[in-house]
């Protein structure tokens, strides 16, 4: 690819992935036959995506169950060979080289730790720090900035597998930011955390992000973290991109869209998505107030969730 200006962190050229799978059949006999069974079908799981990501963006790489987002990160570590199509990570083509290319990325996949397990997490950056070849003055650096980002105190002599979810997802992000890398890839970062923690690991993400210039993957089914984190969304269904732009321009694409929420007798909200140009709001209020009482009402403009949900859907393409 001669156009890699060295800007870009991720090229993505008409990228394809297919999965050969046994066709299975049922009961025990089926079991037995498939040993032998050479009927195979294709899966696609990544059709013909083009996907360019600057240095230092930030970027949520969204889609429902089964889009192919996992499938699109593992070639972008390179743990899988594209089909077809071209793809280049800090401007290598990643399977090709793998030892090289894991020096520039660092990887978190949410509830799974990449860490030792029984050592306290400053041994695993010291191992880290050997792993990687990071300088003295680099590494102390670095853990300069994560103090100045996060309280370490508590876990930095703490093993792993006495940690909290909380605070095993703190430090997996740490580690993978330890050694510098130019990209970062978040497989849904903020699972299974609550509130304050999410916010934590948001602000810390984004401390890291700016700080490093560090070019952020993310995915995730959290539109807390979208909103937090990404000022550009990617959006891919059954393997294809159907969306990738600023998410204020979804928003104004959406702009004549309106959360309705009416509160109940037993103050629980009822939320409604109106599109005010086919719809009149206080039309709805009034038909409802028929069937329920209403305590209170609330008139919001379309949330992120709800973007999402209607692209899902095929609303925009
Ligand atoms: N190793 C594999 N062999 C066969 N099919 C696979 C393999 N990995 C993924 N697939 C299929 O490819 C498609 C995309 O899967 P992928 O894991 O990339 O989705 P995803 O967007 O990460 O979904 P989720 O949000 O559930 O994590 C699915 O249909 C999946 O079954
Ligand atoms: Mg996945």
């Amino acid at each position: 690819m001669s156009e890699y200006s060295g800007n870009e962190a991720v090229v993505m050229k008409n990228v394809c992935k297919d999965f050969k799978v046994l066709n299975r059949h049922e009961g025990l006999k089926g079991s037995i036959k498939d040993l032998f069974s050479r009927d195979y079908k294709t899966v696609s799981a990544v059709k013909d995506v083009t996907l360019t990501v600057n240095k230092g963006e930030i970027i949520g790489y969204l889609g429902p169950n089964g889009a192919g987002k996992s499938t699109t990160i593992k070639m972008m570590t390179g743990v899988l060979e594209p089909t077809s199509g071209e793809l280049l990570v800090n401007g290598k083509v990643p399977y090709k080289n793998r030892t090289e290319n894991c020096e520039n990325i660092g990887v978190v996949f949410g509830q799974r730790s990449q860490l030792w397990w029984s050592l306290p997490l400053i041994e695993s950056f010291k191992l880290l720090r050997d792993l990687y070849m990071v300088t003295k003055e680099d590494y102390e650096g670095m853990i300069e900035l994560y103090r100045s980002l996060v309280d370490i105190e508590p876990i930095l002599h703490k093993p792993v597998r006495e940690m909290s979810l909380g605070q095993r997802t703190l430090s997996d992000i740490l580690a993978a930011f330890l050694h510098n890398p130019a990209i970062v890839f978040l497989d849904e970062p903020t699972i299974g955390l609550d509130v304050s923690m999410k916010a934590k690991i948001r602000e810390l993400i984004l401390g890291l992000n700016k700080e490093k210039n560090t070019t952020v993957i993310l995915t995730t089914h959290d539109m807390g973290d979208v909103d937090a984190l990404c000022k550009r969304i990617v959006i891919i269904d059954k393997g294809t991109k159907i969306y990738d732009n600023d998410i204020d321009h979804l928003k104004t694409y959406f702009g004549s869209y309106r959360t309705l929420k009416l509160k109940r007798a037993d103050d629980e909200w009822e939320e409604y998505l109106i599109d005010e140009k086919t719809t009149d709001v206080m039309d709805v209020i009034m038909e409802k107030q028929k069937q329920m009482k209403i305590k209170d009402v609330k008139i919001d403009e379309i949330s992120t969730e709800e973007v999402i949900k209607k692209i899902y859907e095929g609303g925009a393409k």
